[in-house]
């Protein structure tokens, strides 16, 4: 079932999200609710705030990204409670981001794309791994989402700023895109 998008300014998108337990209920019909609403937004990353549940819950499909970066062909994963530690020797990188929750904003953020990811799967088995590239990027970013932090918090305050008119109109509600969408206040008629 494909649900809507909470959008930037909502609170739930500032939380610190919960630790899942294996008692969470319902976990898979929400983690099938997230793979739906994500491909029908054609994001490539959710995080569950962004479907309203303050939650350490994502899920990540970076398939549609494999003719340009093949090492992403076939990827996709759901993270419960990961935990990540940025490695400081790898490669700094400032590449372009947007978010489902700020639709319309593109900016370019500077991450260190190598990372240690300890993390729990569907099925309950815990993994730990070393990621690299871009895919540590959409980790990255995915798991600010369960820290209550969005990219735009990355930004410059000048870059901010620019966006104001754009952001104050997501936290409005005022926002065309070709997914749901909830935002905190409600559309203006
Ligand atoms: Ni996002």
């Amino acid at each position: 079932m494909v649900l809507p998008i909470y959008l930037y300014g909502h609170p739930v998108l500032r939380k610190v999200a919960e630790e899942v337990t294996p008692e969470y209920p319902a976990l898979a019909e929400l983690i099938a609710n997230m793979k739906d609403t994500m491909y029908a937004s054609d994001g490539i990353g959710i995080a569950a705030p962004q479907v309203g549940v303050s939650i350490k819950l994502v899920y990540i499909d970076v398939d549609v990204l494999g003719e340009d970066m093949p090492e992403l062909k076939g990827v996709n994963m759901v993270l419960i409670n990961p935990e990540v530690t940025v490695i400081e020797d790898g490669n700094v990188t400032q590449r372009e981001e947007g978010c489902l929750s700020l639709p319309g904003i593109h900016e370019s953020v500077k991450r260190t794309e190598k990372i240690n990811l300890k993390w729990t799967d569907e099925n309950w088995e815990q993994h730990e791994q070393v990621i690299e590239g871009y895919l540590a990027r959409v980790v990255q970013h995915e798991c600010d989402h369960l820290d209550g932090k969005v990219f735009i918090d990355h930004v410059s305050p000048i870059r901010k700023q620019l966006n104001r008119s754009k952001l104050n109109n997501i936290i409005k509600g005022n926002v065309r895109c070709h997914y749901r969408t909830r935002g905190f206040k409600p559309l203006k008629k």
